[in-house]
């Protein structure tokens, strides 16, 4: 098969696929899934929707052997919330070329599933953790959920030995007085915490400028208690910028999707539970893929059209995003998993 390199508009290549596998979720994180509009009524995906495990592999098969992809990341909505998860996971084990498979998840469901997910080749989880007090965490997530609950989670995937790091989105009014006691808290415990920006991503989360708090004003912030220094990514198109405690070799990263956009090197494809293929975190359509691959199409004409749909890619929203109409609809975070 083809196998030269894939590059888009603006000369980026094809290096990681998100893959969505459910649209639901157990949470209703206000800035992500807010509960007054994913309520009981709300209509997930059917599971005729849902691309099949032998599809998903089959697909993945494709990005790798052809397009250049050598990292999965397996995300929602919740990814442990679609049934069998860890059947899927050693399926993507099983292909030549994959380097690096991670998932993003909310912890809740890790200590049931942490062993077989990690046997079945899990090498990597990001939990998202936005507090560390009951109240506050129980009104962002919507549901109540308790910090312990996700600290559970947090020591079974350790336990487990898959590599953990800690997403927290911050987010002025709702949690910027915790960026000093997560970032100890997550040093003690030896595990990597990346502050995100909260960003204007789908169409629900009732974004503003101003309720943004920057990557300065986080690196700021810690400095002063903490002095960081700044290390090189782990590889080109790593979205986390990495600092160091000085004098030791804890971690700390921040996500400044908003502040300090880092489209210029944006390697990464994301593919929805229904099969669509999104070639940006806030485009407003997917491309259809699962159309395709349920007729007859043969591997070597999916690779084409998905080589194709890359070739044509320009996306760099956060570079653009000052000068893009606001009202444009955009995909929704629970669709395509950040
Ligand atoms: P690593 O493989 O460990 O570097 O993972 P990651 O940080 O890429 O993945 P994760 O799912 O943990 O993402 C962390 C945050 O970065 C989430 O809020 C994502 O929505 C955001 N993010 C990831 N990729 C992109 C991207 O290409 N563009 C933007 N704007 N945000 C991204
Ligand atoms: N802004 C920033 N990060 C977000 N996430 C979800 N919604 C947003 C948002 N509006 C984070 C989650 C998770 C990752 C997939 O994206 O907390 O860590
Ligand atoms: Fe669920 Fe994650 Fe969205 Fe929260 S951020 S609602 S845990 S998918
Ligand atoms: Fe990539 Fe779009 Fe994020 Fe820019 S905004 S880094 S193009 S996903």
């Amino acid at each position: 098969m083809n196998n030269q390199k894939v590059l888009d508009q603006l000369n980026r290549p094809l290096r990681d696929l998100r893959i969505s596998v459910t649209d639901k979720c157990n949470f209703r994180c206000t800035y992500c899934m807010p509960a007054e509009i994913f309520g009981p009524d709300f209509e997930f995906l059917r599971r005729d929707q849902l691309l099949s495990f032998e599809e998903l592999e089959r697909l993945t098969r494709i990005f790798v052997e052809t397009l250049g992809v050598q990292k999965i990341r397996i995300t929602g909505g919740e990814p442990l919330m679609r049934k069998d998860l860890h059947l899927l996971i050693s399926k993507i084990n099983q292909i030549d070329g994959v380097e690096d498979i991670a998932m993003t998840t909310n912890g809740s469901l890790l200590p049931k599933y942490a062993e077989a997910l990690k046997e079945a080749g899990l090498k990597r989880v990001s939990i998202s953790l936005d507090s560390l007090k009951d109240e506050v965490f129980g009104k962002i997530n919507g549901r109540g959920v308790t910090v312990q609950t996700v600290l559970d989670g947090i020591d079974a995937a350790a336990a487990a030995g898959i590599q953990v790091k800690i997403n927290m989105v911050v987010k002025k009014g709702m949690n910027e007085d915790e960026i000093i006691p997560m970032a100890r808290f997550f040093r003690e415990k030896g595990h990597i915490l990346r502050f995100i920006e909260f960003m204007d991503v789908g169409n629900t989360n009732k974004w503003k400028l101003d309720d943004v708090y920057t990557k300065k004003q986080i690196i700021e912030e810690i400095n002063t208690v903490m002095p960081l220094e700044p290390i090189a990514p782990n590889y080109l198109g790593e979205v986390a910028s990495r600092f160091r405690y000085v004098g030791s070799n804890d971690e700390v990263g921040v996500i400044s999707s908003v502040s300090d956009a880092f489209c210029s090197s944006c390697n990464r494809a994301r593919l929805s539970a229904e099969g669509k293929l999104y070639t940006c975190l806030f485009a407003a359509n997917g491309h259809d893929i699962r159309t395709p691959l349920r007729t007859s199409l043969s591997d070597e004409e999916l690779s084409t059209h998905l080589q194709q749909l890359w070739n044509g890619r320009n996306d760099r929203y956060s570079e653009e995003r000052g000068h893009v109409k606001r009202d444009r609809s955009k995909v929704e975070m629970s669709h395509i998993g950040g």
